[in-house]
């Protein structure tokens, strides 16, 4: 975690890989019961999760070039949240984004995502990116439709709901 990689920019944000001094960001992030909320594993209890978590980011980085990075106002460079993949295979990556609470509503997670879409369908090669949303994470997805993804209803689990975008689309 030491040398930080700047993944992309956008009008407002940067993404990019996670630093020494990051720690608390995160952990206020991952640790807030209202952003966990619909997330797998829930709120983070205490900062060695966080701690795992940035390291195992950290891993997927150096192994795949892509984990869920850091997101940042670029005036300013205010904690944004994190935005990203999970690789689940050679050819599909799985989307997830996560933004602090008092930055909700300002279209900060489908910038940051469409900015992880276009690395996916150049720079890391995927065929595929697919997507999770809790029935119930209106936000979530609506952040979908607007990136225009479609769903996959044949892969919803009973909580969720599947997108998938494809490089052609
Ligand atoms: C989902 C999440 C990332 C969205 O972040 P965001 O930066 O507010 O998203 P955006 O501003 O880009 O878009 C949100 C959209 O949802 C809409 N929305 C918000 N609340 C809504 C609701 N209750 N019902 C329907 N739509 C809603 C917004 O109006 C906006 O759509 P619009 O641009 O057409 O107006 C954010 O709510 C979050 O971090 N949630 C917790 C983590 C999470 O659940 N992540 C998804 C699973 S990986």
């Amino acid at each position: 975690m030491t040398t930080t990689e700047h993944v992309a920019t956008t009008a407002r944000l940067v993404l990019r890989t996670w630093r020494d001094g990051d720690e608390r960001d995160a952990h206020g992030l991952w640790g807030d019961p209202e952003v966990m909320r619909f997330v797998d594993g829930g709120p983070h209890e205490g900062i060695e999760r966080t701690k795992a978590a940035l390291a195992a980011a950290a891993t997927a980085q150096q192994a795949h070039g892509c984990c869920l990075w850091a997101v940042e106002t670029r005036d300013g460079g205010d904690f944004v949240g994190a935005c990203g993949f999970h690789r689940e295979d050679a050819d599909a990556l799985e989307l997830a984004y996560h933004v602090r609470p008092d930055k909700w509503g300002l279209g900060y997670a489908t910038e940051a995502a469409r900015a992880c879409l276009e690395l996916a369908f150049s720079r890391l090669g995927a065929a595929r990116v697919v997507a999770f949303a809790h029935r119930q994470n209106a936000p979530s997805h609506r952040v979908l439709q607007k990136l225009g993804f479609h769903r996959a209803p044949d892969d919803d689990d009973g909580e969720h709901h599947a997108y998938a975008l494809a490089m052609s689309a």
